[in-house]
């Protein structure tokens, strides 16, 4: 008898692990009856989102508060740390994740990804007077990246030495301040953390290509699903593109929707 539960248990549990049941994931319903969209993101990445007097700006942010209005529904932001966006989604703490986040099959095992609106790239900055030209010259060189990042996976690939830092200002001031050689970050927000910075330079080789899309914990199919439409919409009337041009950084259309 207490082999036949158990059996009939695992039975249970395994099924769960492949229907998803006990999704943590808002439904549409539910998130137009609550009124609210809740959102975390990191908002040290401009030019997606980036406190600027103690208010979080961006591109997606505006993209996000265009998605809540078609919605019905109020856009909540919650301000934490990069690392922690995609396990507070998937444990249900938040709706949404919105932090310049890159789709990966890794990632995509644990959160469901709307589609995706662009495409970034990780890259290279280097201090202006270094040596380092190119991916080659990082061998053996010591690199900052933000925790969590899909730049922190992909150098610990590549067997390099890291220091990971919670926040991008501070993976940016490792690399000002000598304690590294280089910093790898995606390249519109390291555009932005360049600009008029004549201490620093962006080396001119990408490392990777990766979409950006918003995340969601599974159970929020439909939810996803609607705003999917609501993207194709925003992307194909140009919406997506002109936000782009408003923070003066160049569009990269998905190729893969
Ligand atoms: N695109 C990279 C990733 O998904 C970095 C995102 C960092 N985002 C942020 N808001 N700091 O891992």
């Amino acid at each position: 008898m207490k082999k036949l539960i158990c059996v009939l248990l695992c039975m249970v549990m395994a099924l769960c692990a492949l229907t998803s049941c006990g999704a943590k994931g808002k439904t549409l319903a539910e998130v137009q009856e609550a009124g609210k969209l809740v959102v975390a993101t990191s908002p040290d990445f401009p030019p997606f989102e980036n406190l600027e007097g103690g208010k979080v700006v961006g591109i997606e942010v505006e993209l996000m508060e265009m998605i809540c209005e078609e919605l019905g529904v109020e856009f909540v932001i919650e301000q934490i740390n990069f690392e922690a966006v995609l396990t507070g989604v998937q444990t249900g703490k938040y709706d949404c994740g919105m932090s310049g986040i890159s789709v990966t099959p890794k990632r995509e095992k644990s959160v469901l990804f709307t589609d995706a609106y662009c495409l970034a790239a990780q890259c290279i900055v280097v201090r202006a007077d270094s040596t380092i030209a190119s991916k080659a010259d990082l061998e053996g060189k010591t690199i900052s990246v933000q925790t969590g990042t899909t730049a922190a996976e992909f150098c610990t690939s590549e067997g390099y030495t890291l220091k990971q830092f919670e926040a991008n200002q501070d993976a940016k001031l490792a690399l000002t301040q000598g304690k590294v050689d280089a910093w790898v970050v995606d390249d519109l927000t390291a555009a932005e953390y360049c600009k008029g910075d004549a201490s620093v330079k962006i080396l001119n080789e990408n490392m990777t290509t990766e979409p950006y899309a918003f995340a969601f914990a599974f159970g929020s199919e439909d939810l996803v699903a609607e705003i999917n439409t609501i993207l194709a919409k925003l992307m194909s009337d140009g919406t997506v593109a002109s936000l782009f041009e408003k923070y003066d950084a160049p569009y990269t259309a998905p190729t893969n929707n």
